[in-house]
């Protein structure tokens, strides 16, 4: 069943004359890094219209979107991207020209104990968009020559892990998922430039780094951490700590789509990161003293007393890295962030809004933390 917040105003007459507002549909949008875009789209194109399709999964969260709630041009459907009649009917009742598809299952550890819904979301969900996709924007009476863009929301995932000294993942890179989530979004990005390639659908793809920042559910290392350790609990550090991730502020992320939906080549995919390589226990270890300065009253004080080894992930990748020189070049992209102002903001905004996040504490989010975490060994860099 699918559940609308407004009532669309429709017709593609409302487009401005030339084609200077987009027409957004966001998926994904009641997520982490979809509600920061959709923020981030509304303050910086106030006049363009944002609908956004989003299923309301565990990981799926309406408060998220409560800045935009009382926005005119704002529309929230409550339905799945599988669903392609509700995905059509809205490509047009809305218009939309323009698809940033954030929707999917992203948690690697979820896809390691149940790989299914990811290949339902993941790889049926993202081509289910691009029949409706197709459809509407190539087969219906607009006719090929309406302006459309499909972008696409990758991962860095898709390329695999990377030896200590090896260069960062360019886009030449060959693709070699290592884990059911990183396949599954590989499958999702051929099957994104399977549709440019032959049905002339205009698509673009980026593939970004570990993002951080307000909105994202605490099962991901950061949030996790920081809830952790404000609650006296360990802090569950996989195998020894050594992994390497790179570390981008989400708002960057944001900022990088905006310049391929811009100017960004149709066809073409481009990477996103931050250039901020860190080990995971770096990373907890920096953000225990943040929190400590942040949190002086804590009774937990130094936070860092709490990390604890535990069993590593299956098959855990050691390092990603990306190289965003493409992004750069073409796009003029640079983030504006460093590590050390964007986890600043990131726990002031999580010391401030314990209303969006204790709610997420529930008996679901208890049974997922017991059945991954509960059987995992703890000790000294396991
Ligand atoms: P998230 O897990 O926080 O949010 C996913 C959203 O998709 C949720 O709101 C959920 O309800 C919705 N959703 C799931 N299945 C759906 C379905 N079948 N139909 C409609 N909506 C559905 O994810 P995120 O971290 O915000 O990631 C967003 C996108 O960015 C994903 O495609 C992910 O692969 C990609 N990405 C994430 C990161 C990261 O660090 N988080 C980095 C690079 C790329
Ligand atoms: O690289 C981009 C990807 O980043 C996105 O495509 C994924 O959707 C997103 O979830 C993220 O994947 P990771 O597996 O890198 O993120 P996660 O936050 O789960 O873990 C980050 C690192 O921290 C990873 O090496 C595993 C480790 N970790 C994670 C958790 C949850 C721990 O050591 N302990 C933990 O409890």
């Amino acid at each position: 069943m699918v559940r609308d917040s407004a009532k669309s105003s429709s017709a593609a007459s409302e487009r401005a004359a030339g084609g200077m507002h987009r027409r957004l549909l966001v998926t994904g949008g009641a997520g982490f890094i979809g509600a920061n875009f959709v923020h981030y789209w509304l303050r910086n194109h106030p006049d363009d219209r944002v609908t956004v399709l989003d299923a309301l999964t565990y990981a799926g969260n309406r408060a998220s979107l409560a800045p935009a709630e009382g926005h005119p041009n704002f529309r929230f459907v409550h339905g799945d991207i599988r669903d392609q009649n509700t995905v059509e009917r809205l490509l047009k009742e809305d218009a939309i020209d323009t698809i940033a598809h954030f929707a999917a299952e992203t948690h690697v550890d979820r896809s390691i104990l149940g790989p299914d819904a990811f290949i339902e979301t993941n790889v049926t969900g993202t081509h289910s968009l691009l029949k409706a996709a197709r459809k509407i924007w190539l087969e219906a009476p607009r006719g090929k020559s309406a302006e459309h863009r499909f972008h696409h929301v990758s991962t860095d995932e898709v390329y695999g892990t990377l030896a200590p000294h090896e260069p960062a993942f360019r886009e030449t890179r060959s693709y070699a998922p290592n884990s059911p989530y990183a396949a599954s979004k590989a499958a999702s990005d051929h099957l994104v430039r399977a549709y440019h390639h032959t049905y002339g659908l205009q698509v673009t793809t980026s593939n970004c780094s570990n993002n951080y920042g307000p909105y994202q559910f605490p099962e991901k290392l950061i949030p996790l951490m920081l809830i952790n350790a404000l609650q006296g609990k360990p802090l569950p550090v996989y195998g020894d700590g050594q992994q390497i991730r790179d570390w981008l502020y989400v708002e960057d992320h944001c900022r990088g789509i905006e310049l391929v939906l811009a100017r960004g080549v149709v066809g073409q995919t481009y990477n996103i990161g931050g250039q901020c390589e860190k080990t995971n226990l770096k990373v907890v270890q920096i953000l225990c003293a943040v929190l400590d300065q942040l949190a002086p009253d804590s009774a937990f004080v130094p936070h860092a007393q709490l990390i604890s080894f535990v069993t590593d992930r299956p098959g855990h990748d050691r390092r990603y890295a990306i190289d965003a020189g493409k992004a750069r070049k073409e796009l003029g992209y640079a983030p504006v962030e460093t590590f050390d102002t964007g986890l600043r903001k990131t726990l002031a905004w999580y010391l401030n809004m314990s209303d969006w996040w204790e709610p997420l504490m529930d008996e679901r989010y208890k049974a997922w933390m017991e059945q991954w975490y509960g059987v995992r060994k703890h000790g000294a860099a396991l």
